[in-house]
């Protein structure tokens, strides 16, 4: 059983090291193989390393990665939906063996950690994506990332020696002690944490703000990791949500933060992977509304909420709020459900993303029952060509 507000697993995990340690993997770094980490797997490693992912201490092993991909779960029986290992080509297995050490290192060439490697595996991509994202198609893009990924795992904890640097929205990098903290020093003791890929529309707004009629504070969450093509690039959606908080919520209620996180777009299995990392960022409670993490047609609309059945709650340990699809309703005057407005379905606003874009494209404003102006006007500058 887990406490609320704790870790999964019990403690925060954190890899980095300073001082006269640090110093020393520096100057051994020199001399190991290097893995160039990709911007996948450079998010994985930034999520071991400020504990986003605790209690993972490195990258899982082939018992692990059987246990989760089958189970759902670590081999200890925690709850845990989706493998997080390092990927390498197979051309490299006679260099990176078990036993030995390798140095993990930006594409720029910057020492991010060292791996101490202890089992090197293979595995099956078409079970993995049949298990883990519920479909084999390459269409799918968390599928097609995994296909490209190299074939040989390398599993063994991690030692880091700095977080990966960023050019972009610094204030906004909390780390799961950094965001604790902010809670703890706001007095938050129920905090519910809000996933997001896309600019917060009317509908999103409206869980978080019933969500916060009864728990203290909302952590608005956005994963800046890799996206797909067609989502809007991070750098416009960050500013919609500043433009957001600032209009339409009340400030000391709500905490702006990114998660590094890469999405897998892997539906049902990503609604728990995102639970558990919220949970490590000191959420009690979760927010899954309709296709959670979905990607085209691969889901139904609510088995992102149906798959929490299959969890052992207690061990979880974070509370899911799950909601309907969320409309503007006509006849009520009001954002509703199908739960709260016996309106039919002529009388709810739905704009389908596909909608959205193309408004946009021709940069005409959209509906403000759909998306708020300020949000609107951000989203339309982002489209508008350069001159
Ligand atoms: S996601 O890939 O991060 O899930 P998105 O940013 O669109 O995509 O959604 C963030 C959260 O809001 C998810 O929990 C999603 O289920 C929920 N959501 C998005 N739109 C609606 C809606 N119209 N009604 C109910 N829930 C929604």
């Amino acid at each position: 059983m887990s406490t609320p507000g704790e870790p999964h697993g019990g403690d925060l995990v954190a890899l980095l090291v300073s001082g006269e340690p640090a110093a020393e993997i520096e100057h051994e770094a020199a001399t190991l193989p290097a893995i160039t980490v990709d911007s996948r797997t450079r998010s994985d490693l930034e999520l071991l390393i400020n504990g986003g992912f605790s209690p993972l201490r490195g990258f899982i092993g082939a018992d692990d990665y059987a246990s989760v991909v089958d189970r759902m779960t670590l081999r200890n029986g925690l709850p845990w939906p989706i493998p997080v290992y390092l990927a390498v080509g197979s051309e490299r297995a006679g260099e990176l063996r078990a036993g030995t050490r390798a140095a993990l290192r930006d594409a720029d060439g910057t020492l991010l950690a060292v791996i101490d490697i202890e089992e090197t595996y293979a595995r099956d991509k078409q079970r993995e994506a049949e298990l883990v994202y519920r479909t084999a198609e390459e269409a799918h893009p968390g599928v097609a990332a995994m296909y490209a990924s190299g074939d040989l795992l390398l599993g063994g904890p991690v030692t880091a020696v700095r977080l990966p640097a960023y050019g972009s929205f610094h204030q906004y990098r909390l780390t799961p002690a950094q965001t604790r903290s902010v809670f703890a020093a706001r007095g938050w003791k129920t905090v519910v944490g809000f996933q997001t890929r896309n600019p917060i529309h009317r509908a999103h707004e409206y869980l978080i703000k019933v969500a916060l009629e009864s728990v203290d504070g909302a952590l608005i969450h956005p994963l800046v990791g890799d996206t797909k093509d067609d989502d809007i690039p991070a750098e416009v959606r960050m500013r919609c949500y500043e433009a957001l908080i600032e209009n339409y919520f009340v400030p000391e209620r709500v905490l702006l933060s990114v998660l590094p996180a890469a999405m897998r777009y892997a539906g049902p299995r990503e609604a728990i992977f995102h639970a558990i990392m919220r949970k490590n960022y000191g959420c009690t409670h979760f927010i899954v509304g309709r296709d959670h993490a979905g990607v085209g047609n691969y889901y139904g609309t609510y088995d992102a909420q149906r798959i929490f059945d299959e969890v052992d709650v207690g061990l979880l340990g974070i509370q899911p709020l799950f909601f309907e699809h969320a409309f503007w309703c006509l006849r009520t005057g009001a954002m509703a459900t199908t739960r709260t407005s016996p309106a039919s379905p002529e009388e709810r606003l739905v704009l389908s993303g596909t909608r959205v874009r193309e408004l946009l494209r021709a940069g005409q404003e959209l509906p403000a029952e759909f998306t708020r102006p300020e949000v609107a006007r951000v989203l339309i500058e982002s489209m508008a060509p350069a001159v």
